[in-house]
């Protein structure tokens, strides 16, 4: 007798298109009406979408950008960050992080993160502060920490020593959009911070777009001014800036999904939670400080056997990514500022141990109990 079995349906690793299928009526509607109106470039959609945003986060300034990375240089070029500055960062992030800040001419300065939330630790900024001082290269003007996998970085220790050294604060939560600190959201948790709309982050257009977020009604009129090359509103240009805007249409789009948003991230944490269950006695599972919540941009477990939960993944048809094994520190376009192999050793070691697990809002509780027995299994 043939095995008439239908074979599991393949699990994505991020369901974008499933969401669109929910959420399409209501995106068909705001797409429809930007064709109506045409205003393609900073139409009413964008200050519609920053005022929902600002709202979402319980106050402040936002000015939209066309990607997360756009809003990270905005942010640097607001301070006049530049050639001779020492910005610190983490390694164990994406490109975009170290990249803006070689972009602006300063030297990221890179620190090693913390072994259970995999942020910045604020210890190692410390010395790292103090060394960069020692030698003299480089003056140090800011921190920009990141909320990685979607968990808020240690934004009380890591402030104390910014400030204690008169350091800028800027938050890459580019993968952390919804997360909370206490009873606070990201975007309200540094005096900048920096989100990504990418389709695959918690809160994901359907293109490249991004937010910056401060309390400071000053720093947000020069990130309006820089997003458009440095214009004033005479049409003068006060200083360098660049074409950082956000389409209309993705803010439309934007829109539609902001109003799914705190579904879709009660449907992500509670992935999380049956995650959990199942793999904390296997594998080493996300860690939550007391008084955090993440956005589960990714979820992500350590395991010396991380390679044969891969393999074990893969002969099912699940797929699984490891992040950052080739840390910033090690990338040759960061070697000036780099103290290379072994000098962040947490990191280095995250890198070899580190897999993320599918992760979204469509993921059903007996596709994740599926994966999980997986993973036990693997572990043993
Ligand atoms: C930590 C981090 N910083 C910055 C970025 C850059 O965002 P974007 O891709 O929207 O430019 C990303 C996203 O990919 C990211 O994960």
């Amino acid at each position: 007798m043939p095995d008439t079995t239908p074979a599991p349906a393949p699990v994505p690793f991020v369901d974008i298109p499933g969401q669109i299928r929910r959420l399409r009526p209501q995106l068909d509607e705001r797409i429809r009406r930007v064709l109506d109106h045409g205003q393609f470039i900073l139409g009413p959609e964008v200050r519609e979408l920053e005022d929902a945003l600002a709202a979402y986060v319980g106050g402040g300034h936002v000015v939209t950008t066309g990607s997360g990375h756009d809003a990270i240089l905005l942010a640097l070029m607001a301070e006049g960050i530049g050639p001779g500055d020492a910005v610190f960062v983490p390694a164990f992030t994406f490109v975009s992080t170290a990249e803006a800040v070689l972009a602006v001419g300063a030297a990221p300065i890179f620190v090693d993160v913390d072994e259970r939330t995999f942020t910045m630790d604020p210890a190692d900024l410390e010395r790292r502060i103090a060394g960069v001082r020692r030698a003299g290269t480089w003056t140090p003007r800011a921190v920009m920490p990141v909320d990685i996998f979607g968990l808020p970085a240690d934004y009380a220790g890591l402030g104390a020593v910014a400030e204690a050294s008169g350091l800028f604060l800027l938050s890459d939560a580019a993968q952390s959009f919804g997360a909370t600190v206490g009873n606070r959201r990201v975007g309200r948790l540094a005096p900048a911070t920096m989100t990504s709309f990418f389709p695959a982050k918690p809160l994901g257009g359907a293109g490249d777009g991004g937010a910056l977020f401060t309390e400071d009604s000053e720093r947000a009129a020069t990130y309006r001014r820089l997003r458009v090359h440095g214009l004033d509103a005479h049409g003068e240009c006060l200083s360098v800036g660049m074409t950082g805007r956000l389409d209309t249409l993705q803010a439309a789009i934007l829109l539609v999904k902001l109003a799914a948003f705190p579904d879709d991230l009660a449907r992500r944490e509670a992935a999380a939670r049956r995650y959990d269950q199942t793999l904390a006695r296997a594998v080493m599972v996300p860690h939550r400080p007391a008084g955090h919540s993440s956005a589960w941009a990714l979820y992500t477990i350590l395991s010396e056997k991380r390679d044969a939960i891969r393999a074990a993944l893969a002969a099912e048809r699940i797929p699984s990514r490891s992040y950052y094994e080739q840390a910033l520190h090690l990338h040759a376009a960061f070697r000036a500022s780099s103290e290379g192999p072994g000098s962040l050793p947490v990191t280095e070691r995250l890198g070899r141990l580190n897999l993320s697990l599918p992760m979204h809002s469509e993921l059903d509780a007996a596709t994740v109990d599926r994966i999980a027995a997986i993973v036990v299994a693997a572990a043993a």
